[in-house]
């Protein structure tokens, strides 16, 4: 499937009208068959740091890391709308550096969006970005950079008091210049509540069905993060074992010679005693 590239603009006119759809990507490979399978955004998650750079959270991904994966994402689907994922610590300190850092991914990646996690405390540094030119994603609800003061990768809003502090917090989010919302592990009753008040699309992701649309990490739709897998996470396919056995197989057939066979090599076409002469 064809993408048109979509803009910030395109995903807001989807409310209401058709589901959006976006996964992570982190490398050309990826992204290059996620374009042609039809996905309306490609996200340049953080999840990097835990998917692919093997930390332990997503707390230690730096700018240079993120622009990195970016930009082979960008080369390998240039015609999807593409949003990348400021790091812990690059929008926080100052309405400056968040700018700087937004324009980053703008500039050396060719993103077309930025994201960023939190709620009141960044509506700032939303307006700033945005008043610069840059459309930003928030995100609210399980925020995995501060999951410590959240305490934990724990289901969020669950209590009145709590639900109505998100409401809250999206509300303000949008009046700050948001185009999209990720909505991240609240209860689907809250998502919806969210998703009505909202004049810009949600983004869920372990928020139930009413959300405008519906983020994934695509090694976790793949069956190809194996060290935890969220509960929400639906598995379309499992590559894992697949590709264990795969390697095992290699392994197995460099060892016993039968790889590479006559039908894997070149064939020489000169006499060696010529090479001698
Ligand atoms: O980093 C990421 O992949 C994300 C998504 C899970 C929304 O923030």
């Amino acid at each position: 499937m064809q993408n048109m590239k979509l803009s910030a603009p395109d995903i807001i006119a989807k409310k209401g009208v058709e589901k959006i759809t976006m996964l992570t990507a982190y490398d050309a490979s990826f992204a290059r068959m996620l374009e042609s399978a039809g996905v309306d955004m490609l996200l340049v998650g953080d999840s990097l740091g835990m998917v692919v750079l093997g930390y332990d959270s997503t707390v230690p991904v730096t700018m240079a890391e993120m622009i990195h994966h970016a930009a082979a994402v960008r080369r390998g689907a240039p015609g999807t709308m593409l949003v990348g994922d400021m790091p812990f610590l690059s929008y926080q300190l100052s309405k400056k550096e968040a700018i700087a850092n937004a324009g980053r991914f703008f500039k050396e990646a060719g993103c077309d969006a930025v994201k960023l996690e939190g709620g009141r405390e960044v509506c700032k540094a939303v307006r700033a970005i945005v008043d610069a030119g840059m459309p930003v994603m928030a995100h609210i609800g399980l925020t995995p950079q501060t999951a410590g003061k959240l305490g934990g990768f724990k289901v969020q809003g669950k209590d009145a008091q709590s639900a109505r502090r998100l409401l809250k917090e999206a509300k303000a989010l949008e009046e700050a210049g948001a185009f999209a919302l990720v909505l991240e592990c609240i209860p689907d009753g809250l998502a919806k509540i969210i998703s009505e008040e909202l004049g810009i699309p949600t983004i869920g992701i372990g928020a139930g069905v009413s959300c405008d649309g519906q983020v994934l990490v695509t090694h976790d739709l793949l069956g190809l993060f194996e060290k935890f897998v969220p509960s929400f996470v639906k598995n379309y396919i499992n590559l894992a074992p697949g590709i264990k056995k795969a390697v095992t197989s290699f392994t197995t057939d460099v060892k016993d010679g039968s790889f590479p066979d006559d039908k894997h090599s070149f064939p020489m076409q000169i006499d060696p005693a010529d090479i001698f002469k």
